[in-house]
C-alpha cells in the first residue's frame, strides 16, 4: 500500500478489538516515529505516557467522555506538555546537541541564548499555547506510522485534562495532559470503518497562486 492508500485506510477508530495487542517490536517502531517528529527549535517539550495498565485506563475512561476506546485499545498514548516553560529545558537541549554532534558547548551558547530570548519575549499564555501545539505533529507521525503497519490510532481530545493530571500525578512532574491517542486494532464490527471520508473538496481546501 502506498502512503495515500494507508491514509485512506486509517480512520478514527471507534471500536477496538480488545483482544488484540500491539507487539513490543511494533510499539518500539511507533515510539521511534514519535521520537523522530519535528518540534519547534527541536526542543521536544513533551513527554509521552504509554499506558497498557487496565486499572489506570478504567480510571481514565469516565474522564474521557466515557469513550470505549480508552479501555478497549491496546495502548493509550498520553501526550503531556510542561505546565510552565522552564529555560532549563533549553540548556538540556543544548547539552544534548553538544553530546550528539560532538560540538563544544560554548559554540552552541549563542543559539541557546537566542532561543531563551525569543521565548522570554512571550507571555505565559502564549508559551502555553505554543507548547500545546507541539505534540500534534508527534501524534500525526504516530497515526501515519501506525497506518503503515496496519495499526489503528484514534486521535482524541475528548477528555478532561485536569482529571488526567490528577490520576496520572502529572502536576508533580510539572506536566499536563495535552492530547491522547488510542492505539490498537479495529474491531471488524466497527461500522465507522465503512463510512466514506468527509473531506472538503480540493478547490475549497487549496488555492493555487
Ligand atoms: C485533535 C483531534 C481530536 C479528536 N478527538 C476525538 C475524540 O475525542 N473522540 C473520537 O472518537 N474522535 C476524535 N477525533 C477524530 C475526528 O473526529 C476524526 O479524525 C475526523 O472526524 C475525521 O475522520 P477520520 O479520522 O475517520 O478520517 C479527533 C481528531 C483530532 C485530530
Amino acid at each position: 500500500m502506498d502512503l495515500i492508500n494507508q491514509l485512506e485506510w486509517r480512520y478514527a477508530t471507534k471500536k477496538f478489538d480488545s483482544e488484540k495487542k500491539v507487539s513490543p517490536a511494533d510499539l518500539t517502531y511507533l515510539k521511534r516515529a514519535i521520537q523522530l517528529s519535528p518540534s519547534s527549535y527541536g526542543l521536544q517539550l513533551y513527554k509521552v505516557l504509554v499506558i497498557e495498565d487496565t486499572a489506570i485506563r478504567e480510571k481514565l475512561k469516565p474522564v474521557s467522555w466515557g469513550q470505549n476506546q480508552i479501555t478497549d485499545c491496546s495502548h493509550l498514548f498520553v501526550f503531556c506538555i510542561p505546565k510552565e516553560y522552564d529555560p532549563k529545558d533549553v540548556d538540556e537541549y543544548i547539552k544534548l546537541t553538544s553530546q550528539v554532534r560532538e560540538v563544544a558547548l560554548d559554540q552552541l551558547e549563542g543559539y541557546g541564548s537566542f532561543m531563551k530570548t525569543k521565548l522570554g519575549e512571550q507571555s505565559t499564555e502564549e508559551l502555553a499555547t505554543w507548547m500545546g501545539h507541539q505534540p500534534y505533529l508527534a501524534l500525526s507521525n504516530l497515526m501515519i506510522a501506525g497506518a503503515s503497519l496496519g495499526i489503528d490510532v484514534c486521535p482524541m481530545e475528548g477528555f478532561e485534562s485536569e482529571a488526567y493530571d490528577e490520576i496520572l500525578q502529572l502536576k508533580e512532574q510539572n506536566l499536563t495532559a495535552c492530547v491522547i491517542g488510542t492505539v490498537g486494532y479495529r474491531d471488524q464490527e466497527d461500522t465507522s470503518q465503512n463510512q466514506a471520508k468527509v473531506r472538503k473538496p480540493m478547490d475549497l481546501l487549496f488555492e493555487d497562486l
